[in-house]
């Protein structure tokens, strides 16, 4: 049965799960950074019947903002839809606890991720020069080329 078919579902990581640190590392290399923003974050999971497929990661700031610090989707279930559900998801949550707009981060070599964003109606806001040479103990590159800078982008929500 493909996948389309199976359900897809959404929910909150529960307090004596683990988290789900082969994914979350895949948005964000460096565990030293996991490691800072994940206690105060909320963790929400993407499953396919028993199987997780996907994470996203909330985390508040002042002035009724919240964050998407990280999503990220299991290799195989990538390009079917589910990076779209769990920030769907997401904004649906941060709208529900009254957040009134919620932004995300991303670098400038993170070209297939800024299209996703922008379509799914972030604007870009700032960019924070360097931030990827100052905050990561190893460059890192895409799409042939180097992360070095934060792209914010920001969604007003209802
Ligand atoms: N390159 C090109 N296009 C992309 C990419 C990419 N890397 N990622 C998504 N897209 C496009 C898809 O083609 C699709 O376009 P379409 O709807 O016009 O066909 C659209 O974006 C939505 O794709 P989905 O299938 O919903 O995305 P997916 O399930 O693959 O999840 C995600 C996207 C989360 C970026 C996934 O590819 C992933 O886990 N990548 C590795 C980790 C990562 O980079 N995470 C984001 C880092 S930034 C942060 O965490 C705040």
């Amino acid at each position: 049965m493909s996948n389309q078919h199976k359900k897809l579902s959404f929910r909150a990581l529960q307090q004596q799960e683990e988290p789900p640190f082969e994914l979350l590392l895949l948005a964000d290399p460096a565990m030293e950074v996991l490691e800072f923003y994940l206690p105060q974050s909320s963790i929400f999971l993407a499953l396919i019947e028993d199987e997780l497929v996907g994470v996203i990661v909330l985390f508040p700031l002042a002035q009724g903002q919240c964050e998407i610090k990280n999503v990220a989707v299991s290799p195989t279930f990538q390009g079917q839809g589910i990076g779209q559900f769990l920030i769907k998801n997401a904004i649906a949550v941060a709208t529900q606890q009254g957040y009134q707009s919620l932004i995300i981060g991303t670098a400038n070599s993170s070209v297939g991720q800024l299209y996703l964003y922008q379509k799914m109606g972030f604007e870009l806001k700032s960019i924070k020069a360097n931030f990827f040479l100052e905050n990561y103990p190893e460059p890192i590159f895409e799409n042939g080329l180097q992360a070095k800078h934060l792209l914010v982008l920001e969604i007003g929500l209802p």
